[in-house]
């Protein structure tokens, strides 16, 4: 493991010289026997709910707990809007948590919180120039910040009393949460609908459409055409509907656009 990445502050780290990212080939991760299993084990997609669903403004159910965690990862929240992000996303996959009784609560929770943390170990201004332009889900940046939230949930889940194999559960879903095109367990697939989910309500329209250069009423559209068709659980897919439609009912896009 790398001491430096260990302790270095967001500021210092992201002056760091930036290494080349392994990259998967296409298709790799679709042959990996985890990816295999998990679609073995839920062959219907999206995966029906076995808990219940709620399709309320999220603003109304907020995240409870993990307190120790969060207070970890402040100074990684700075960035990117991920004291929005994050948030928002973990009350999104605590209800999934609910309506996928399951999966293992804990690991959803810890992963998502952490996520994103990577975002503050990389050279801001290559965020918006690099991340979210062009072929932007394959762009050398996304690699980076997967890789340095690994390592920020190594630095701070052992203090909190997390042992090793957690740990290695939370990279190995960290790792390629957005590189990666498929899931590998119920648990990594919670964690990348919660991820996308935030982006349908409100405040996830208004932070992500400025991210893309986008019109709220462009960006309604885009997460309808593209978004939606990714999430891999039923509960995901009935939230975001519910969200999209309430959303454009709220900005008027029929009109303003
Ligand atoms: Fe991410
Ligand atoms: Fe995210």
């Amino acid at each position: 493991m790398n001491t430096t990445d260990q302790q270095a502050t967001p500021a210092q780290d992201s002056q760091q010289a930036h290494p080349t990212w392994e990259k998967a080939a296409p298709g790799q991760h679709a042959r990996d026997p985890r990816a295999v299993a998990f679609a073995q084990d839920f062959p219907e997609r999206p995966i029906p709910a076995a808990g219940p669903v709620s399709t309320a403004p999220i603003s109304t159910s907020p995240s409870v707990g993990l307190e120790e965690l969060w207070a970890a990862i402040v100074p990684e929240s700075r960035t990117r809007s991920n004291d929005i992000h994050l948030p928002t996303s973990t009350a999104y996959a605590q209800r999934l948590c609910d309506a996928y009784p399951q999966a293992d609560r804990e690991l959803v929770l810890a992963t998502i919180i952490l996520h994103d943390t990577g975002w503050a170990h990389v050279d801001e201004s290559r965020i918006i120039s690099e991340g979210f332009q062009g072929d932007w889900r394959k762009a050398a940046i996304r690699y980076e910040h997967e890789a340095k939230g690994c390592l920020v949930a190594r630095r701070v889940l052992p203090g909190l009393g997390y042992d090793e194999e957690f740990i290695e559960r939370v990279c190995e879903i960290i790792d390629g949460h957005d590189t990666r095109q498929v899931a590998f367990s119920l648990e990594d697939a919670l964690v990348r609908d919660a991820d996308r989910l935030w982006r349908f309500d409100i405040t996830g329209v208004c932070v992500s459409s400025s991210w893309f250069g986008m019109d709220p009423a462009t960006y309604t559209d885009r997460l309808d055409r593209e978004i939606l068709p990714e999430l891999i659980t039923g509960a995901a897919v009935q939230m975001a509907r519910t969200d999209l439609a309430r959303t454009r009912g709220l900005l008027r896009t029929e009109v303003l656009r």
